[in-house]
């Protein structure tokens, strides 16, 4: 994954010594971080309707598929508690040695799950971000019936863990329109509310961003 605009492959580009070159990509952790703020805001996002702001470092956030940490740091750096879960052991042992160099103050949970099992008991979740990854809770499911299944498994998880004002913001890149519809319909038929954003309406595919927040059960 050298290119800066080719599409990362699953799990290849995620382990060994892709994994390294991952952590050390530049580019990737700015857009990482730069993102990361993006999500923020869009949590808080008044179309979603109003929302009373803490502090930060009242809220316990999900970062679901953080990789070697850089979305999960930012949010440490902003102050949040944070759980980060991603599959790949790779990608975590890295992240958890940048975890003994940093000094934040908030809490910090590295958890070694897939999205699509989450290890999390209900409602205990203020925030769920998930930045680049949540393309790939459907590899290698390539019939429709079996995406929209794990789709809206891991959407009716997902609603359970948040608490009953929780928001969540998914950035990823659909391959095209059906395909955000398909994973945005998984979550309005699993009791979500919420609307896309996408930088340039006009692609096909592109980074796209989903801001849901839980309706009450
Ligand atoms: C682009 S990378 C990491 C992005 C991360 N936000 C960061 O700051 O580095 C995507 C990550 O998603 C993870 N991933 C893919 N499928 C997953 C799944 N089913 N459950 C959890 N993590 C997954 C990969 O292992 C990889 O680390």
């Amino acid at each position: 994954m050298t290119r800066k605009h080719s599409l990362p492959r699953f799990p290849d580009d995620y382990t060994g010594e892709k994994a390294i070159e991952y952590n050390n990509l530049t580019w990737m952790e700015r857009n990482q971080r730069t993102t990361t703020l993006r999500c923020v805001e869009y949590l808080f996002d008044p179309k979603l309707g109003e929302y009373e702001k803490l502090e930060f470092s009242d809220y316990l956030i999900l970062d679901l598929g953080c990789g070697t940490s850089f979305s999960t740091n930012e949010l440490l750096n902003l102050g949040f508690n944070v759980v980060g879960i991603d599959v790949l052991k790779d990608m975590l042992i890295i992240a958890s040695q940048k975890r003994n160099k940093s000094n934040y103050k908030t809490r910090e949970e590295l958890i070694l799950a897939s999205i699509i099992n989450l290890p999390i008991k209900p409602q205990k979740i203020d925030f769920i971000i998930s930045i680049s990854a949540y393309n790939f809770i459907t590899y290698k499911k390539t019939d429709l019936k079996s995406m929209r299944k794990v789709l809206d498994e891991t959407a009716r998880q997902i609603f359970l863990i948040l608490k009953q004002k929780g928001r969540a913001v998914i950035e990823f890149y659909p391959y095209n329109q059906k395909e955000l519809k398909l994973y945005l319909t998984s979550f309005i038929n699993n009791n979500f509310t919420g609307f896309v954003i996408k930088d340039n309406p006009q692609q096909k595919g592109g980074q796209t961003f989903l801001l849901l927040k839980k309706e009450v059960e």
